[in-house]
């Protein structure tokens, strides 16, 4: 980005507070990244570290026992305190977001055709026959066949992989300037999964479209994007360009995650490396690094702060504080 240029999305040290029966909980904690015009920006960890979380405080859809503190620039406007009516006209419209479940989105008492349309005449102010025509050109672009005479249907006439589609096809009927896609493919079978991302990003570069892509596989955020961040126990624990993250894994969860990756044409009875132990609670994380109950190199001054974020390259930040250790070729005891 050249100096001055201003990010599309800039989220400056979110953090999310959870009112919970058990009194308050910071639950994510200095998250921080960038997002120009066009990118595509992964979210890696897994289920648990704060990924889904993190996206809703984007959307304005965090639970009511939930405060954000820190800061989401939208074309530098602070989106952070924004009041619903004002978040309403933004959603669907300028940031719009794919879930996992394809149920999630769609309301099963409606047929698909009113669904897809619906934001369109929301947003755009079209007319009813316009936003017809429209919505079937986008039904017919994500692959649904035979769009016209399926507009009347209802989502449970489709398969999970037609509804994923049908939910992508309301995602980007206006046009959003940032589409974040929430594990789209989990809950499909694993033959409709490259369909379905093969498909996203076809439309993210047509539509010259940021791209928030958010996914527990290390392997999907390797194909899909240009930048990514790790997050873990609800905060960043490395970031930077896929190219770098990948030649070399700063931060011990990184590295445990790439380890733990299933590997096409590994041996038949080849055991599958895990990181040892649980994601913490996010209602109830450490005061120091969130990674340190399941860390092969964890002293006792990771208990005591959460680390910094340290530069190890351009741009490629990794939160520990023993990063030196860590990249070392075979850190003693690191390997699983
Ligand atoms: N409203 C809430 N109240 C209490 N805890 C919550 C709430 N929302 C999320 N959490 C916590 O967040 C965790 C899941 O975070 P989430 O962002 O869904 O993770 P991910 O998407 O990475 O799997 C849950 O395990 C729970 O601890
Ligand atoms: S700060 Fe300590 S516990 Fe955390 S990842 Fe680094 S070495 Fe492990
Ligand atoms: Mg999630």
């Amino acid at each position: 980005m050249s100096a001055g240029e201003q990010p599309l999305l800039e989220v400056s040290g979110l953090g999310i507070r959870l009112n919970t029966s058990r009194g308050p909980a910071q639950a994510v904690r200095e998250v921080s990244f960038a997002l120009r015009r066009g990118e595509t920006l992964g979210i890696v960890g897994e289920s648990g570290c704060g990924k889904s979380i993190t996206a809703l405080a984007l959307l304005g859809l965090l639970p009511d026992n939930a405060v954000v503190s820190g800061s989401i620039r939208l074309d530098g406007r602070e989106l952070v305190g924004l009041p619903d009516a004002d978040y309403c006209k933004l959603r669907g419209n300028r940031i719009s977001m794919i879930f996992q479940e394809p149920m999630t989105a769609l309301n099963p008492m409606h047929t698909i055709g009113h669904q897809v349309a619906e934001p369109l005449v929301r947003h755009t102010g079209c007319s009813a026959a316009e936003a017809k025509r429209q919505a079937i050109a986008l039904l017919d672009r994500v692959g649904l066949p035979d769009p016209a005479r399926r507009y009347d249907a209802y989502p449970h006439q489709f398969s999970g992989g037609q509804r994923q589609r049908i939910t992508i096809a309301m995602a980007l009927a206006c046009k959003p300037d940032v589409l974040i896609a929430d594990e789209p493919t989990t809950a499909l079978d694993v033959t409709i999964q490259r369909q379905i991302l093969d498909l996203i990003a076809d439309l993210v570069a047509e539509q010259g479209m940021a791209m928030i892509l958010i996914s527990h596989d290390l392997g999907v955020i390797a194909e899909n994007v240009q930048r990514m961040i790790v997050m873990y126990g609800g905060t960043v624990v490395e970031s930077g360009t896929t190219d770098a993250v990948f030649s070399r894994m700063g931060h011990p969860y990184t590295q445990g995650l790439f380890r733990a990756r299933p590997r096409l044409g590994a041996r038949k009875g080849t055991r599958l490396s895990t990181i040892a132990g649980t994601v913490p609670e996010l209602a109830d994380l450490p005061a120091g690094c969130p990674f340190a109950d399941r860390c092969a190199l964890v002293i006792d001054a990771c208990r005591a702060a959460l680390p910094p974020l340290i530069e190890i390259g351009t741009g490629h930040g990794v939160r520990c504080i023993r990063t030196d250790v860590a990249l070392t070729p075979d850190p003693a005891g690191a390997v699983a």
